[in-house]
């Protein structure tokens, strides 16, 4: 069997991949501190692919833990997912986000150096092009930063570019999401943030079960179709299969690649609020606020590069999205916390 290390294993998008794993035939070892996801998650792993995958409670920068489990699980490679990301509490906690992500992908490169482990995908974000590209948004862009969540993404990728300049055979795949949303259609797994949700689907999805009032949409005087911000959503579960796919890639000896995971089609705020009351049933109030500081009006991947190296094509629909998203939520009210649902 081919073990495969995921960071912040039992995290959002983490987990969505570790179902795409199984049914690929690897098996995913889950590695997490639980500071943003919880240990329940496994239970709804097992029921979902009947595998119970091994789950290693342990912290990034445990550098000397983190190498003793790639040695004792033979781990091929590592999908890197653990890092802290949002936006608005970087500004506010920058030492936090510089240490969790910049000096936790460190240590994860000297235990895979240490355990001779020579592939890692690395987690990383559209963040990285900053507010001054044009979309669609290429590959060869330039970086930049407004924020330091995105500023230790930028970091992040120069690191592993550097590192895999210096070990010729250490080969990454990093991959820039757009926005992820949706669950898995079986609504057993899905996204559950803590606190008052900074995206826009999961605040969408707590005023549809009652837990929030209405939706504030920040700014309807953007230069977009309908005045609100336009984003590239992506299905978490189109998502969790770019994650195969870029492992496979470099299991099979294949060149390190830096690639776009996203649609390269906008969505407006409303779009999305008319969607999901379509498709949820469920009225959405919303109101019109002030624009949010660092927000831009509209961002949107170009997708070629990852058809063409990863033949890695999305599924999935903003209905489908809203569908998924919906059918989580109003089972899961409370995340893993809720009863398993039916
Ligand atoms: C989407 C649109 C908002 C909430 C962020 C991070 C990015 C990545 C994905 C980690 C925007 C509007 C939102 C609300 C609203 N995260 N909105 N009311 O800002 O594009 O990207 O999450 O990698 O790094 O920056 O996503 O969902 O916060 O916002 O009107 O209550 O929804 O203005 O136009 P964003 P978002």
């Amino acid at each position: 069997m081919t073990n495969i290390l995921l960071t912040g294993g039992a995290g959002y998008i983490a987990s969505h991949t570790a179902v795409s794993l199984i049914e690929a035939g690897l098996q995913p070892i889950l590695l997490d501190n639980f500071i943003n996801s919880s240990p329940k998650v496994l239970d709804r792993l097992e029921r979902l692919t009947g595998v119970r995958p091994i789950l290693i409670e342990m912290d990034v920068l445990n550098t000397a833990g983190v190498t003793q489990v790639l040695r004792d699980h033979h781990i091929q490679a590592v999908v890197h997912f653990a890092a802290l990301k949002a936006v608005g509490e970087s500004v506010t906690m920058p030492l936090e986000y510089y240490h969790n992500n910049v000096v936790g992908l460190i240590n994860v490169l000297q235990a895979m150096r240490a355990a001779d482990v020579k592939h890692i995908v690395l987690s990383s974000s559209a963040t990285v092009y900053g507010e001054h590209n044009v979309s669609p948004y290429k590959e060869n862009s330039t970086l930049s930063a407004t924020s330091p969540y995105g500023e230790s993404k930028v970091m992040m990728e120069h690191i592993i570019r550097d590192v895999a300049k210096a070990d010729l055979t250490l080969r990454y795949a990093m991959l820039r999401y757009f926005n992820p949303v949706g669950a898995h259609p079986s609504g057993l797994i899905g996204e559950h943030p803590r606190g008052i949700p900074n995206n826009l689907m999961p605040y969408i999805q707590q005023v549809a079960v009652g837990l929030r009032d209405k939706l504030s949409v920040f700014g309807n005087d953007y230069d977009t179709t309908d005045g609100t911000g336009e984003r590239d959503y992506i299905h978490v579960m189109d998502l969790a299969r770019g994650h195969v796919l870029a492992v496979q890639h470099l299991l099979s000896g294949k060149d390190s690649i830096t690639t776009n995971l996203g649609t390269g089609q906008p969505v407006s705020v409303l779009h999305m609020v008319k969607a999901f009351e379509a498709v949820s049933g469920k009225a959405i109030p919303y109101q019109f606020a002030p624009r949010r500081a660092g927000d831009i009006a509209c961002f949107y991947a170009d997708p070629s590069l990852s058809q063409h190296i990863l033949n890695f094509h999305t599924e999935f629909n903003i209905d489908d999205m809203c569908r998924d998203a919906w059918n989580w939520q109003r089972q899961n009210p409370n995340g893993y916390e809720t009863e398993q649902p039916n």
